[in-house]
């Protein structure tokens, strides 16, 4: 392990030298091509943040922030999605992705987002500075064939308008806590600029002219073998589309032994199980990335977000954040709002990563109290699960 006291300094990304520079960390960080890794970061710079850690004058990792919405209580809270993070490898184990991560909460806030979810590699790192896991992501695999009976009233039909999917879309996953509030450009950064040799395809389920579900997946020939098909993305506001769309995926059992939905595509309590005579004998489950969340803005983030309207409490918490320190504060909940002011008794101690996974749904407080996590009284700790009740977390979105 070397060791140095080089300075990392820490800077905003601007022009194609840097970027070209971060698509080179970035593709030997993820064993991709700095050539796709340019079109990717071309897309996403008229909308995203790229944050540059530079040493000795050289680039030598970063990261990049998209604005986007998440939805928690029914109500879209201002977020920053964090994603490629990277650092070369010739200048890892020195504290530069912590350093990073540092920055990201205090970028993210100057932003005015209260939140900054992410999908984590590795869940180490981001834990060290106050992210925690909500979820790992499922891929659910499914025999193609197990879906080549199913149905629905209506038809597909390719490329559907990208405004259409994402109105669709926002007025339905508002209904778990979690899933992105996707600007109208999401897809355009996140899939458009994706690999020219897999074959993609997009299609969305009509109800005479009503957009009513849609399906995007890459189509990839197994060496020797059957083509597998990889939904990215699934989304189903009706039964008909539901049905429809899994007898269009089944379609192509001639080719396809299965089907697999990756990254939580289908939401994880699965519709499969319900809809499938042998669900067990027909589908499998494994786990891949962790969906973890960090509140950067805890005011923010309790005044942005919807509440049950039955949930109504107050308790009063101590938020240790290891990178902006301990902070006292009391949250009121009444009538679907939280009101949130300074000071109060501590009652509740928890690390700011607990709090978030508990803000979306992931872990109840008293689980957190069980695991050593969050310190309080038996009272206290049931009015906190109190206020949020009945949410199901769900992270669909990739990025
Ligand atoms: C993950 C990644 C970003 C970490 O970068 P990094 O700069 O090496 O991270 P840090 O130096 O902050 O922390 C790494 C380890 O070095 C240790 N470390 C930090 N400073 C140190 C120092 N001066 N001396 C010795 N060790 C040090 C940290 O404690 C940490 O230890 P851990 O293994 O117990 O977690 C980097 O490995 C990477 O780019 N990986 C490939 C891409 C990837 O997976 N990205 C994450 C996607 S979600």
């Amino acid at each position: 392990m070397q060791r140095d006291s080089s300075p990392v300094e820490i800077r905003d990304g601007q022009g194609d030298d840097d970027m070209r520079h971060f698509a080179e960390v970035d593709a030997e960080s993820f064993a991709g091509h700095a050539a796709a890794n340019m079109r990717w970061l071309a897309a996403a710079a008229p909308h995203a943040t790229l944050r540059l850690a530079c040493m000795e004058g050289d680039v030598v990792g970063g990261y990049l922030l998209l604005p986007v919405g998440q939805f928690f209580g029914g109500r879209p809270v201002q977020a920053q999605a964090v994603t490629a993070v990277a650092v070369h490898p010739a200048w890892r184990r020195r504290g530069v992705a912590g350093a990073l991560m540092r920055d990201c909460v205090a970028v993210a806030r100057d932003h005015g987002s209260a939140l900054a979810p992410l999908h984590a590699a590795t869940v180490r790192l981001y834990r060290r500075w106050g992210w925690e896991v909500c979820s790992q992501t499922l891929r659910q695999t499914v025999r193609t064939a197990a879906l080549s009976g199913l149905s629905g009233s209506g038809r597909v039909r390719a490329k559907p308008d990208r405004g259409a999917i994402e109105t669709m879309r926002r007025a339905h996953v508002g209904r778990w806590d979690g899933p992105l509030d996707r600007p109208d450009w999401f897809l355009s950064v996140e899939w458009d600029p994706g690999e020219a040799e897999t074959p993609r395809f997009e299609y969305g389920w009509y109800e005479g002219d009503r957009l009513t579900g849609y399906v995007r997946y890459e189509s990839e020939r197994q060496a020797g073998g059957w083509i597998r098909l990889r939904v990215q993305e699934f989304i189903w506001t009706t039964l008909d589309a539901l049905g429809g769309l899994l007898g269009f995926l089944g379609g192509q059992e001639s080719q396809s032994t299965d089907v697999v939905f990756v990254h939580s595509a289908i939401v994880d309590a699965s519709p499969l199980q319900w809809l499938l005579p042998e669900p067990h004998r027909d589908t499998e489950l494994s786990g891949f990335l962790c969906w973890m969340q960090r509140i950067v803005d805890i005011d923010a983030a309790m005044t942005a977000r919807g509440w049950p309207l039955r949930a109504s409490g107050r308790i009063e918490l101590e938020v240790t954040d290891p990178v902006t320190g301990v902070d006292r504060l009391v949250l009121e909940v009444e009538r679907g709002a939280a009101r949130v002011t300074p000071g109060g008794s501590g009652a509740i101690r928890c690390g700011v990563g607990a709090f978030s996974a508990w803000y979306s749904s992931a872990m109840r407080a008293q689980d957190a109290a069980r695991l050593g996590l969050l310190e309080g009284d038996a009272s206290a700790v049931g009015t906190m699960d109190g206020l949020i009740a009945g949410g199901l977390p769900w992270m669909p979105d990739f990025f």
